[in-house]
């Protein structure tokens, strides 16, 4: 477990599991996460049946220190262990948990894993031109713009750029 100030992130279980799918079906979400296909039932089991297995990907669940609410997941994705450099990705699922600084300290917490847990070198993440609130929430955890893709993604009928943000360990 990583333990912060207001959250914590946990290895994720199988009670994690339904809020998951239910975030991975939310139109709302899946936009910004740029996820194009709903996850059905079966789709998920096998999925979590792998997730050990997996040595390319890290998932935690982002739990609320004070009541152990399941607010959001967080992840390293395409970890690569020769350059050292792995992409993070996050959601936070409950609207009403938005804007309250825990993303950007669960995006910290993880950053202060990977850098001197995995003793990876630099953490990227990419991130839509529409959606300023994760930007600025990568910005405050350190991250710095290291370019932008444009019109890179399909989004809502029209091609959007997407920012590659990084931060070094
Ligand atoms: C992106 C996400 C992880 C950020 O976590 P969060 O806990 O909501 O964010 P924080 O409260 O830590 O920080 C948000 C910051 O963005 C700012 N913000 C919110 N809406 C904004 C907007 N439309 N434009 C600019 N800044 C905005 C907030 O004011 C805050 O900055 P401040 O502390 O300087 O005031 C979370 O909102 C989320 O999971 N969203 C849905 C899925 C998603 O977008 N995932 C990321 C894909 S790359």
């Amino acid at each position: 477990m990583i333990t912060g100030e207001t959250v914590s992130l946990r290895p994720f279980e199988r009670r994690h599991l339904a809020e998951t799918r239910a975030w991975a079906n939310d139109a709302e979400l899946m936009l910004l996460l740029d996820r194009a296909r709903p996850v059905s039932e079966v789709e998920h089991e096998k999925w979590f049946a792998t997730l050990d297995e997996k040595k390319s990907s890290l998932y935690f669940a982002i739990e609320v220190n004070a009541d152990g609410q399941h607010i959001g997941n967080i992840w390293l994705w395409d970890l690569d262990w020769r350059h050292r450099k792995a992409e993070l990705r996050i959601v936070i699922g409950n609207s009403k948990q938005h804007n309250r600084g825990a993303g950007t300290e669960a995006i910290s917490l993880l950053c202060y894993y990977a850098f001197h847990r995995l003793n990876l070198h630099k953490i990227y993440a990419y991130v839509l031109a529409v959606n300023p609130r994760a930007r600025r929430s990568f910005e405050k955890a350190g991250f710095s713009l290291e370019g932008t893709l444009r019109e890179d993604r399909w989004v809502e009928e029209s091609y959007t750029d997407v920012f590659l943000l990084g931060k070094l360990r």
